[in-house]
């Protein structure tokens, strides 16, 4: 027997009136100007994950991050205490990058006992402290206790590392995060060390991808021939309607019930799936992750398919009940172009027949991501041509309503809090 919540009567959409039922505009996905608001009202506001502790194995473990979209490059470091901290990554003397290697441009890691500036010499410890000038005795009045890398606001939750940009942060991270996700807390994050990443330009604004990922409204259509024709035919007669959705403070749920193509019987199930027992749902052998914190299929789907949690402005974290999860990033790059970065992480593999089972999963999903991605581009040319502007969204699109609505309101809230200011 199925067990799916329900909203108490009527549509999920109606449970939220603030967000309303008609048509919307994508206004917001197509403006130059608009996306420089967002830029400040946003980006320079919100916290943003910038990776994950495991990234920083030891003191003196770094990364460096480029953010275009607050015109920011920073650097991350576990300093010699054990704390994560982050800085903007430019030497105090002529503003040189600090941290890079080859390419001035590309994202660097490593592990260093300091860091030194390529160009004078300049020297920072871990914890930013201006250590050492070249030649000292040849400047005028310099102190170098004031002269220390700027740093960035810096929080971790559940080992997610989280930066803001802001002078001073108008909340703490937790506060930020809300209740629907520091319930996650006490799901093996931590121990799911075996990682896959993917990265690629998208030629779209980063909210449509958001979007496109935020309801399985597309799935039978789009990812149609990704599957078995039966899987294919039987998700397209019945339509796929996603079990369960929550909306809390500006950060999203929609959980999935879980029919997995392999319990349907043989004709459903691609050749290389049954040999290699992993594909889309993930590795088809469960790991034993224990108890789940309350915060991991709070609807109580049962069946139970997968939550993902769409955490403001641009990140989402996708548990799946096959015991692992997933890791999105919108960063834009301009208001038509982003980086996606998309995160694949596993307990590690014991076995081969493990390890196999985890590069299938994570090459479907590739695959699936990149569908995803290529229709994203027709969709922002043909919003450009601002030929239609009005665009009916049904019941299981809900989240997208409440993106567009979140990012307009901090707009709006930032536009009137510096009304006159240049
Ligand atoms: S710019 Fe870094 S030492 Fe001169
Ligand atoms: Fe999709």
């Amino acid at each position: 027997m199925s067990r799916f919540p329900r909203p108490f009567e009527g549509t999920w959409t109606e449970h939220y009136p603030e967000l309303g039922t008609d048509p919307v505009t994508y206004d917001d996905s197509i403006s130059p100007e608009f996306y420089e608001l967002e830029r400040r009202a946003i980006f320079k506001r919100a916290w943003l994950n910038v990776g994950r502790v495991e990234q920083l194995a030891k003191p003196g473990s770094y990364f460096t991050k480029e953010v275009a979209v607050t015109n920011a490059s920073i650097v991350v470091v576990r300093d010699r205490e054990g704390e994560v901290r982050a800085f903007h990554n430019v030497c105090r003397h002529r503003g040189n990058k600090l941290v890079w290697n080859d390419f001035p441009r590309e994202e660097t890691e490593g592990v260093a006992r300091q860091f030194v500036c390529k160009y004078h010499g300049w020297r920072y410890g871990l914890d930013g402290a201006l250590n050492h000038v070249q030649q000292e005795s040849e400047f005028f009045d310099l102190d170098k206790s004031c002269y220390g890398l700027v740093p960035v606001h810096c929080e971790v939750w559940a080992g997610f590392i989280f930066v803001n940009f802001a002078h001073q942060p108008e909340q703490s991270l937790r506060e930020f995060l809300g209740p629907m996700i520091t319930a996650l807390e006490g799901y093996p994050f931590g121990r799911m060390t075996e990682r896959f990443a993917y990265r690629t330009e998208v030629h779209a604004n980063w909210k449509l991808f958001v979007d496109a990922f935020a309801e399985f409204y597309h799935a039978p259509v789009l990812h149609a021939k990704q599957s078995r024709e039966r899987y294919a035919a039987a998700g397209q007669k019945l339509g796929f309607e996603a079990p369960y959705y929550r909306i809390d403070g500006p950060h999203r749920l929609v959980s999935t019930a879980g029919v997995r193509n392999w319990e349907m019987g043989d004709d459903a199930v691609k050749r290389s799936e049954v040999l290699t027992r992993g594909g889309l749902f993930g590795p088809w052998d469960k790991p034993d992750l224990g108890k789940m914190p309350p915060g991991v299929n709070p609807g109580r789907c049962d069946p139970w398919g997968l939550d993902s949690f769409q955490l403001f402005p641009n990140f989402v974290i996708l548990i799946w009940s096959q015991g692992w999860y997933l890791t999105y990033h919108y960063w834009p790059t301009s208001y038509n172009t982003h980086t996606f970065d998309g995160n694949v992480y596993f307990l590690p593999a014991r076995t081969a027949r493990e390890r196999i089972a985890h590069e299938m999963t994570a090459v479907t999903f590739k695959e699936f991501a990149l569908q995803d991605g290529n229709t994203l581009e027709a969709t922002q040319l043909s919003l450009e041509t601002r030929a239609v502007d009005r665009f009916h969204l049904n019941d299981q699109e809900v989240l997208l309503r409440h993106l567009h609505k979140v990012v307009g309101d901090w707009v709006d809230e930032y536009s009137f809090a510096n009304e006159g200011q240049p």
